[in-house]
């Protein structure tokens, strides 16, 4: 397994009294000073609970948006360590400026927020400054932020030049998992790939070809490959620029043995709000001034069927225009069926990036699967199957 190539905190000896540099994810969506979805703060527990019984020092190192180099007070990391001290049942300080002495004072066992390190300016340029002088604050470092580690900043890869690096426990639960659905997993294996753009998922999309049995292409994006294959989609949400793009993608999933679905029939209405006059159709009967909101019950019946014969599932986007209804119908169906595999012990599921969480929660099934990953962008790198700055820095 992928994180056992890494040390991890079943490495770390008699740590009492050591500062411990952690890198969590608390980039958190807030509105009116309030957190609205706490994920991530339950990410950093694990890490931040064990070091803390053991006697370290543990120092959060996070960033929040983007300020781009500067200090600016709306992104502030201090609105967030309240609700973060909740999750953790634990007091939780906040350190505007680490130092020495500051980290001198603080008592064994402590947990303290560290100000955005986004505010620095060295942070973003991985500046080797910055990364020696921010190491000289710590024992050792910790990455338990997969979902920052396509970035190779200070805080996601620089400290590991510097310090001992260990994997933390969601770090290595992240990459035991998506190893499990694409490093080495059972066959056959089916990715489920949609949101509104095929530009935005190329590469996942040439990536998948090559390592899956069925690609389920649903979204906006299907649209795109269906005008490819010659079908007038209508007003549907359609990037024609790109269907040399998408014929290329078919081709190589041809030539490697990979079956790709597209849905035949869909369910189309002529403007895009909640619950207006809809039909299903057949893809080829897609009128002029209609537009393809989402899967039709045909294709989801037949691709439940795919799931039903697949070991392993990995999935990226919604199927259809999930958040207005009724065009979540695909969605749900086809969530809720992996959902059901996946309890019954017939798939490993895993599903990140984007749209997909909030689409798995609207399903309702999102704690069924075997794995919801809290990335974004770094989920959608390791599918296309780069190589993440911030796990490279762990492998050293
Ligand atoms: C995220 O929210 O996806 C991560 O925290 C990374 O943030 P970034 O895209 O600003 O680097
Ligand atoms: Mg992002």
């Amino acid at each position: 397994m992928a994180s056992k190539a890494f040390r991890t905190l079943d490495d770390l000896g008699d740590i009492a009294g050591q500062a411990a540099l952690v890198r969590v994810d608390l980039n958190v969506p807030m509105a009116d000073g309030r957190v609205t979805d706490d994920t991530r703060l339950k990410a950093v527990v694990a890490t931040a609970t064990e070091l803390s019984d053991k006697g370290a020092k543990v120092l959060l190192l996070a960033h929040f948006g983007r300020p781009k180099g500067e200090y600016k007070p709306e992104f502030s990391l201090e609105p967030v360590v309240a609700p973060l001290a909740e999750v953790l049942g634990r007091e939780t300080g906040f350190m505007q400026r680490p130092s020495t002495d500051a980290i001198a004072g603080l008592a064994n066992g402590s947990i303290v927020v560290v100000e955005n390190s986004r505010f620095a300016p060295g942070e973003e340029k991985n500046d080797p400054d910055m990364a020696r002088m921010i190491a000289s604050f710590g024992d050792f470092y910790v990455n338990d932020a997969f979902s920052v580690s396509h970035r190779a900043h200070v805080t996601t890869a620089g400290l590991a030049d510097h310090l001992p690096a260990y994997a933390g426990r969601s770090m290595e639960r992240e990459l035991d998992a998506l190893e499990k659905a694409l490093g080495d997993p059972e066959h056959p294996v089916a990715a489920v790939v949609g949101g509104a753009k095929v530009s935005t998922k190329l590469d996942v999309l040439k990536a998948m070809v090559t390592k899956v049995d069925h690609l389920i292409i649903g979204g906006g994006m299907a649209n795109t490959f269906l005008a490819a294959r010659g079908v007038n989609v209508g007003k549907s949400l359609c990037e024609h620029d790109l269907t040399g793009t998408a014929n290329e993608i078919l081709g190589a999933a041809d030539a490697a043995d990979c079956t790709v679905h597209l849905p035949y029939d869909v369910v189309v209405a002529t403007e895009f709000a909640p619950n207006p006059p809809t039909r299903t159709v057949n893809v080829h009967e897609v009128a002029e001034e209609e537009m393809i909101l989402d899967v039709g019950p045909a294709a989801v019946e037949a691709l439940n069927d795919v799931l039903k014969i697949c070991r392993t599932l990995v999935w990226n986007g919604p199927m259809g225009a999930f958040e207005t209804p009724p065009f979540d119908m695909a969605t749900v169906a086809l969530a809720r069926t992996a959902a059901a595999l996946t309890q019954e012990g017939q798939l490993l599921s895993v599903a990140g990036g984007g749209d997909t969480v909030a689409a798995l929660n609207h399903a309702g099934v999102a704690g069924d699967f075997s794995f919801v990953s809290t990335a974004g962008g770094a989920f959608l790198e390791w599918m296309e199957g780069k190589a993440l700055p911030g796990v490279e820095a762990l492998r050293k």
